[in-house]
């Protein structure tokens, strides 16, 4: 169906809070994503699927226009980088902060700073606009322990409640950005599906305010 409208979401802690939100708008999976191993999932509006993603693929798929629209942390789009996507919507929901943190009282000493994180990007960029110099260094996860394994001086991760930080012996230290979901559309999906897309982008957008 040409009309179809596929949303890509973000599976995990951001799904949890999706979910009611799109329920709220009128829109339900047919079936429990979080239990089934499918990934397309059709829903209670025949012209809407979703499919469920990691957060680090869902602006890729809207990128590409392999989904319509999509559900994203903002710390994954800052990654990105991209201007290309269309980004209509906070969704105030799965809400945190990108930070540095490392070993409390430990400066860091004359040369480079070795930062170890998952957002590359986000990094780079933070320290250069202070300008100072780094070496990052890419993980996939379990960032904390980089620091104590005398891998890097500092982590740039994402917080929330802070601890994880705090069970590992380590305190956040700059705030590099605040982090929510966000709606995203692909730019060519907007003008071809115009109308639903905007009527969804408005029902969504009644539903978070009708939260806040
Ligand atoms: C994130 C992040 C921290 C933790 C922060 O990991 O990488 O480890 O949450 O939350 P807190 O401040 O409430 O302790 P997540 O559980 O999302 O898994 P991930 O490593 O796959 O990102």
């Amino acid at each position: 169906m040409t009309d179809m409208i596929t949303i890509a979401l973000t599976k995990g802690r951001i799904l949890k809070e999706t979910l009611p939100l799109f329920a709220d708008a009128g829109i339900e999976p047919l079936e429990d994503m979080e239990k089934s191993r499918k990934l397309i999932f059709p829903t209670s509006r025949d012209d809407v699927r979703f499919l469920l993603l990691r957060g680090v693929d869902v602006p890729t798929y809207v990128r590409y226009g392999a989904a319509d629209m999509g559900v994203s942390g903002k710390d994954m789009l800052l990654e990105e980088g991209g201007t290309e996507l269309y980004e209509p919507l906070d969704l105030q929901i799965a809400k945190c902060r990108l930070m540095t943190a490392g070993i409390p009282d430990q400066p860091v000493t004359a040369g480079r700073v070795r930062v170890a994180t998952k957002f590359v990007n986000v990094a780079k960029d933070f320290y250069a606009r202070q300008g100072v110099q780094v070496d990052v260094i890419k993980l996939y996860g379990a960032m904390e322990l980089a620091p104590i394994m005398g891998l890097c001086d500092r982590i740039v991760d994402i917080v929330d409640t802070g601890n994880t930080l705090k069970a590992n012996g380590l305190v956040p230290m700059e705030h590099i950005a605040d982090v929510s979901s966000r709606l995203v559309v692909n730019k060519a999906s907007l003008k071809m599906k115009h109308q639903k897309i905007e009527a969804l982008i408005s029902s969504l957008a009644a539903a978070v305010d009708a939260r806040n």
